[in-house]
């Protein structure tokens, strides 16, 4: 049986543009990823990993292959199908953090609570406990504009999991950290895996390479 956080990617190739611009940056694509492991997706710049992790994530459809995640298929989904994905399953840390420059990092991490509906009380105490745990009880209030590189990163992963996804994407989340930032990281991101949760880095960092369970490197051809 299916166990309720199981990736499957087989064949994925995804083009981008058309014609002589036309660029092919995944080709062929299968891995198998396990929830309770921490899988991390390598490749240089340029490699295809924002790519990936974006029809991970429902957000861009691939030109062949498939991707079946705790069961179903993502390609065969309905609109509404696609879009519960989205909203149920994944909680995604983009690269630039894409965080809302007017909201203070409470409300940031609220932010998606709200939008499927839960109440405003219940959203900011699960945001505010997310956050401490992560060592921000004293920048709730902060907005991004006012907070480290670090600081920010970790409420970009907050906001990714305060709907506690059974697929996590971190785009890659040490990008924007000093040296000794990088070891926080790796601590955060380790915590963060569990059995029926898949937490997968999208990273070119050998030390986030090294602590991972599992590497799909993506210049590897298949
Ligand atoms: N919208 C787009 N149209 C055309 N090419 C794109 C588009 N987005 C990304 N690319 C190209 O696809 C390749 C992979 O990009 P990306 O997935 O962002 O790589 P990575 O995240 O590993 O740096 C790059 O060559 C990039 O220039
Ligand atoms: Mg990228």
């Amino acid at each position: 049986m299916t166990s309720r956080a199981d990736l499957i990617v087989s064949g994925l190739t995804v083009e981008l543009g058309s014609g002589p611009s036309c660029v092919r940056p995944l080709e062929n694509l299968s891995f198998v990823g396990t929830d309770g492991r921490l899988m991390v997706v390598c490749a240089p710049s340029g490699g295809g990993k924002t790519t990936l992790l974006s029809v991970l994530a429902g957000l861009l459809t691939p030109a062949r292959g498939s991707v079946t995640f705790s069961g179903r298929e993502l390609a065969l989904s309905s609109r509404p199908q696609m879009l519960q994905h989205r909203r149920d399953c994944v909680g995604l840390a983009f690269q630039s953090f894409n965080l809302i420059a007017s909201l203070d990092a409470v409300e940031n991490v609220m932010a998606p609570l709200l939008m499927t509906g839960v109440q405003r009380s219940v959203a900011r105490r699960r945001a505010t406990e997310l956050l401490s745990g992560m060592g921000l009880a004293h920048r709730l209030h902060h907005r991004p504009g006012s907070l480290s590189g670090g600081e920010q990163q970790r409420v970009a992963i907050a906001r990714g999991l305060v709907g506690d996804p059974p697929l996590f994407l971190a785009d890659e989340p040490t990008a924007h950290l000093d040296q000794p930032q990088v070891g926080a990281m790796l601590t955060l991101l380790r915590s963060l895996v569990r059995p029926g949760r898949l937490v997968l880095v999208a990273t070119h960092d050998l030390r986030v390479i090294q602590a991972a369970d599992d590497v799909v490197d993506l210049t590897t051809p298949c």
